[in-house]
Parts: C-alpha cells; sequence; structure tokens
C-alpha cells in the first residue's frame, strides 16, 4: 500500500463555533468577506447572524446570493466577477455545497484567471487562491473539507468536476446548530450523500490507513444518528454526530475518490434533475449488491457497523447483510424514489451508461463494470 494523505483545512467543530469566523477572518489579514450563500440559509435567519458577527467585528461583507439549485458555468463566472469587483480578501461559503462550491471556485479563479472550464479534472489549479471559509449548513456534501467542486456545463445536463487541493478552504467551521432546522427530507437525502462517500472510500481499492478509520466512523455515526435526526431534527446530538461523520467521509474521500455509484448517479441526477443525496441513495443498495465480492470483508465491517448479526453465515451471506441495512435505514428514513419517478427510462440508460463509464471514479470500484454491467445495475434501480 502506498499513500499521501493531504489536509490543508482547519477545523472547528461545536455547537455556536459560527462566532469564529470573524477572528478567521481576521487570521487571514483581511477586512472585507464575500459571502456566498442561497435563499434557504437567508430564510433560516442564518445569514443575519453571520452577517452581524462580521459586523461587531468591524468586517466589510459583500453578499452573494444570486445561486441555482446547483453551481452552473454561468452562476460560478458571475460569483467570480463579483467577488474580483468587490475588493473583499476572503470569501465564506454558507449553505450546502453549492454556496460552499461556489466560494471555493470564485475565490482560486479570481487568482487564476480564465473559467472554471479551463481547471476541469484534477490538479489543473497553479496558484493558491484567496482564502475560503466553509460553513455547511447541512450534513452530506462534505464540501468544506474536499478538494472536489461539481458544477453543470452550458448547454449540457453533465456534471463535471474540479479537484485541486488549492482549491480547498482553508477553515471548515461545523456548527451543528445551524442543521436543526433542515427539513426531514433533506437531512435524509443529504445523509445517505456523507454515507455514500463513507462506503464508496471504505470499499474502493485506493483506500488506506488514513482513510479507513475515518470512512468507518462515518458510516458507524450515521448508522447511530441518521435515524434520529430524521426523526426530530432538534436533536442537537444526532445533529452533532451526522455533522461529523459528513466531515469525516470527506476528509477519507478526498483522498480515496469515490467509486460507481457516483460515477452512475451523477449523470441520472445531471438529467433527470434528482437531487444529489437521493439519486446516490437510489443507487446504492444495488451497486453494492454487484460489488460484494470485490470486498467481501469490507461489507462485512460494513453489516457489522449496522448491527446486523452475521453469525454462522457464510462470507458472502454476512456481506449481503450490509446492503439489507442499508435498504432498512433507507426505508425507515422515507427515501422510497426509483429512478423511475424521475422520468428515468429503459431507452435512456444506454446514454447514461456512456457517461457513468467516463468517470475517474469507475476504475476505483471495488469491481470493474462492463457497459452491460452498468446497464444491469441501473435497470434494477428504475
Ligand atoms: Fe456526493
Amino acid at each position: 500500500m502506498e499513500f499521501t494523505y493531504k489536509l490543508p483545512t482547519d477545523i472547528t467543530f461545536g455547537p455556536g463555533s459560527i462566532n469564529a469566523i470573524p477572528e478567521k477572518v481576521k487570521e487571514v489579514g483581511a477586512n472585507h468577506a464575500f459571502v456566498v450563500t442561497d435563499k434557504g440559509v437567508k430564510a433560516a435567519g442564518i445569514l443575519d447572524k453571520i452577517l452581524k458577527l462580521l459586523d461587531e467585528a468591524q468586517i466589510k461583507a459583500t453578499v452573494f446570493d444570486k445561486l441555482e439549485k446547483e453551481p452552473t458555468v454561468l452562476s460560478i463566472g458571475d460569483a467570480t466577477k463579483e467577488l474580483a469587483k468587490s475588493g473583499a480578501q476572503v470569501a465564506i461559503g454558507v449553505g450546502g455545497g453549492t454556496s460552499m462550491d461556489t466560494a471555493k471556485a470564485a475565490a482560486f479563479l479570481v487568482t487564476n484567471g480564465g473559467g472554471i472550464l479551463d481547471y476541469v479534472g484534477v490538479e489543473k489549479v497553479k496558484k493558491p487562491g484567496l482564502p475560503v471559509i466553509a460553513v455547511p449548513t447541512t450534513a452530506g456534501t462534505g464540501s468544506e473539507l474536499t478538494r472536489f467542486i461539481v458544477f453543470t456545463g452550458v448547454d449540457v445536463r453533465t456534471k463535471l468536476t474540479v479537484g485541486s487541493y488549492l482549491a480547498m478552504a482553508k477553515y471548515a467551521i461545523l456548527d451543528p446548530e445551524l442543521t436543526l432546522t433542515l427539513p426531514p427530507k433533506v437531512t435524509a437525502g443529504t445523509g445517505m450523500d456523507a454515507l455514500t462517500h463513507a462506503i464508496e472510500s471504505y470499499v474502493n481499492t485506493t483506500a488506506h490507513h488514513v482513510s479507513e478509520p475515518l470512512a468507518m466512523r462515518a458510516i458507524e455515526l450515521v448508522a447511530k444518528s441518521l435515524r434520529k435526526a430524521v426523526a426530530k431534527g432538534t436533536n442537537l446530538q444526532a445533529r452533532e454526530d451526522m455533522l461529523a461523520a459528513s466531515a469525516l467521509a470527506a476528509m477519507a474521500f478526498n483522498s480515496t475518490r469515490l467509486g460507481i455509484v457516483h460515477a452512475m448517479s451523477q449523470p441520472a441526477g445531471g438529467h433527470f434533475d434528482i437531487p444529489h443525496g437521493i439519486s446516490n441513495a437510489i443507487m446504492l443498495p444495488p451497486v453494492m449488491e454487484y460489488n460484494l465480492m470485490g470486498n467481501i470483508e469490507k461489507y462485512i465491517d460494513i453489516a457489522v457497523a449496522f448491527g446486523e448479526d452475521i453469525e454462522g453465515l457464510t462470507p458472502m451471506e454476512a456481506a449481503a447483510k450490509s446492503v439489507k441495512a442499508i435498504r432498512d435505514l433507507m426505508e425507515d428514513i422515507g427515501i422510497t424514489e426509483r429512478l423511475g419517478d424521475f422520468g428515468v427510462k429503459d431507452s435512456d440508460l444506454d446514454m447514461l451508461a456512456d457517461e457513468a463509464l467516463t468517470s475517474g471514479n469507475v476504475p476505483l470500484n471495488p469491481r470493474f463494470p462492463s457497459k452491460a454491467d452498468i446497464i444491469e445495475i441501473y435497470k434494477k434501480a428504475l
């Protein structure tokens, strides 16, 4: 086994940790912050809280809240122009993956020049960007601790990815109180995204001595607390566990990358407008079933983490219990959708499979899929 592990992000965790934002702005010598956020964060009163904290510390703020559901080439271009025009020396991304990814993208584009499409792929960014403070208000994407920025192209529905350690946030502020008002459906979907990150990282071929315990702890925390967070959003302990799970999973997959759940869910989600967490959740059980024999021991670990009884079972039977555990969880948290519910038809699967196979996550998957395999897995999710 050979690996490198880098984490250039300082983490501040705990209820009330947003109070540390002004101190982080000052740490990088800035007196003007560019705050990227969305309407939901505004409506929840979180933006006002942060603006008040900045104002009290005599830090000027420029707000950018013209975000679509997900980052696009155009919205990232707008944010970059506005950031440059504002003269702010630090970007703060407050929200889900969209706000944080847009802040990360604008911050590196301002110093590197060009547009986001020039950097698609891995490690193409040349210079450090402006410092970014990432403040997640959902527990799932892990964007606060990853080098990845996911966005959609101009005329196509294809999702594109930029991955660079130079595009990572300098600070991650993990305040579970910000997630207390998330509705159950969003909690369930984003939680399944975090779980998918953890499972894909844990079983893939690049998993290593640092990533494995991070991913496994994330799986354990989701097993312990996702149901509770969906059942009662104000359960602070459950929210804390889920925010930690999301962050730990991100710290794992930032290094190892993912697998074919993400390779398959991104084209489906992009073309058929499926929320990212939901499309992952739909793909996760059939992909696990397909992958089991590629990494039997790891799937047994996952079954055990979910409290499944594996006594007296053969290794493959025990590994299969992990799939049962995920299906039970999804039923309890109310994720019952199938791809067909979003308009995906049998005749779309050939196109989706072609797109899925272009993903850099395919070679890292524990089992190497043919196009026919991918189509077969999609069929099970229809
Ligand atoms: Fe994801």
